[in-house]
Formats: structure tokens, sequence, C-alpha cells
């Protein structure tokens, strides 16, 4: 079997249970949305793909800035800014796709949404994690 795109490993353990919870299942979630985003050649097929990764990113975003409001997280408007940036620019990159799809685009796309997970859990998760304790 060959290694998942995106994987959830210790590493990411922020150290809030209902958040790494979630972030283990968004990761997986993702995994294989972005496995099918990467295998599909068919232009709607690839859309809608986008279109769940973007949903389920969305949904997990929505429920990590209610547990930050709960908390009182003093950087809750930086942190949220930060989920607000990066659901803004995937819609920019959807659009770009939309007008010229290719495999370029996908490859792209696809290491930039892994990366930026893997680096907004490690850095801004775990920072938030660690002042709402
Ligand atoms: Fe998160
Ligand atoms: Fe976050």
């Amino acid at each position: 079997m060959t290694k998942p795109l995106l994987e959830w490993t210790e590493e990411h353990r922020i150290g809030i249970e209902a958040l790494d919870f979630e972030h283990q299942d968004l990761f997986l979630h993702i995994n294989n949305l972005l496995e099918d985003f990467v295998r599909h050649d068919d232009k709607d097929d690839i859309e809608i793909c986008l279109g769940r990764i973007h949903k389920r990113l969305e949904a997990h975003f929505a429920l990590e800035e209610q547990f930050m409001k709960e908390k009182k997280y003093p950087h809750y408007a930086e942190h949220k800014a930060e989920h607000d940036k990066f659901l803004d620019d995937f819609i920019d990159a959807m659009t770009q796709f939309e007008n010229d799809p290719g495999v370029p685009h996908i490859e792209t796309l696809e290491t930039y949404i892994r990366q930026w997970m893997i680096d907004h859990v490690l850095d801004g998760d775990k920072a938030m994690s660690l002042m709402t304790k």
C-alpha cells in the first residue's frame, strides 16, 4: 500500500481532545478527497472534489472558531483571519482551475492544501491550544 498523501500523526496532536479527534477525522477525510482529486482527469469530477474539500475545511474551521469563542481565545480574530484567507485563496484557486484545468494545477493545489493544513495545525492550532488550557 502506498503512503497516504495526508496523514495525521502524533506530531499533529495539539492537546485538546475534541479537536485532536476532529483533526484526525479531518485529515482522513481530506486525504481521501485529495487522493480522489489527483486521480481524476474529468474536469467536473475534479470540481466536485474541490467543492467537497472546501466544504469539509469550512466545517472544521467553524467548529474550531466556536471552540475559540467559548474559551475567549485572545487571538481569535487573527486565527479566524487565517482560516478565512485560506478559504478565499481556495476559491480563487478553484476559479483558476475552472478557467484553465490541467495537471500542473492539480499538483500545485494538492501540495498547497496539504502543506497549509499541516503548517496551520503545527503552528496556529498548537499555539491556540497552549493559550486555551
Ligand atoms: Fe484546525
Ligand atoms: Fe485553525
